[in-house]
């Protein structure tokens, strides 16, 4: 049991937006060992199909076993969208997470849950993940869906704030000022950058924004706490990725807010 704590978590994404999770994770279970994997070579997931998704995602998934994780996090809301069984099914005993799941609960368990608006990848939005997920725990529940595909290109420049990003913010939010949405669920990656812009965009100030990647590392948390495998003497942090570390390096502390200390290394998956 002693070494099974020990044992990495691992978290994986299409690429680098992934890190929004692993910084909430890091926040939340500061002791615990990281391994995060990021396609760098594949990425972007948003706009391929599910199959390939699929394909993609299974490969990770066994990298990380190989790894000798003790959990693997879901920390892509494509991947979320069209494997997530697949994964828990290639996990065995090892416990599987996913963004979607985790900001669906955090969502619903909002006082004012009635009308939720969700924004995330084409293939996030068009494979109603989200609205399935919702609809699980009450199907009375109004879901409005919106695509915001340039959103990931804008963070991955850090162009979150400026003038492009708010008019692009408008072009995609303004739709829900009518639709009476009371929560909002950031159900992408890359999106938690723009938390603090989304805001000023909206007309209702009062609608709560759901960040999946806090929701992830506190679920994440109490599942460890239940099968008691918490972690008290780790910390380390190890980044994979597929292609380009350097540029993986040089964006990460936009998505980690703080500077990524560690080496990246380059894998490939199907050797
Ligand atoms: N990581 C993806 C997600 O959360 C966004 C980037 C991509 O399209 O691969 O949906």
């Amino acid at each position: 049991m002693q070494d099974l704590k020990k044992a990495p978590i691992g978290i994986f994404d299409s690429g680098i937006g992934g890190l929004t999770v692993a910084k909430a994770v890091i926040d939340a279970l500061p002791h615990e060992n990281i391994i995060y994997f990021g396609d760098t070579a594949r990425v972007p997931y948003g706009i391929k199909s599910e199959e390939t998704v699929r394909a993609y995602a299974l490969e990770i998934t066994r990298f990380l076993l190989n790894k000798g994780v003790k959990m693997i996090l879901i920390a892509c809301n494509t991947v979320s969208a069209s494997a997530k069984e697949e994964i828990i099914q290639a996990a065995g005993d090892i416990p599987v997470l996913d963004v979607i799941t985790a900001g669906t609960r955090s969502a619903v368990q909002m006082p004012d849950h009635q009308n939720i608006g969700v924004i995330g990848t084409l293939g996030t939005v068009n494979s109603r993940a989200y609205v399935e997920s919702i609809h699980a725990f009450d199907t009375t529940i109004k879901v409005n869906q919106q695509a915001c595909p340039l959103l990931v290109p804008l963070a991955e420049e850090g162009w979150i704030d400026n003038d492009v990003a708010i008019q692009t913010l408008h072009h995609y939010l303004d739709h829900f000022d009518d639709s009476g949405i009371q929560t909002l669920i950031l159900g992408c990656t890359h999106y938690p950058l723009f938390k603090e812009t989304i805001p000023s965009v909206l007309k209702n100030k009062d609608v709560k924004i759901i960040d999946s990647a806090e929701s992830i590392a506190a679920s994440a948390k109490q599942k460890l706490t239940e099968m008691d495998l918490l972690n008290s003497e780790g910390g380390n942090f190890q980044c994979y990725v597929s292609d380009r570390p350097q540029r993986f390096h040089e964006l990460a502390e936009r998505f980690l807010g703080r500077e990524l200390t560690t080496a990246v290394e380059v894998v490939s998956l199907d050797k």
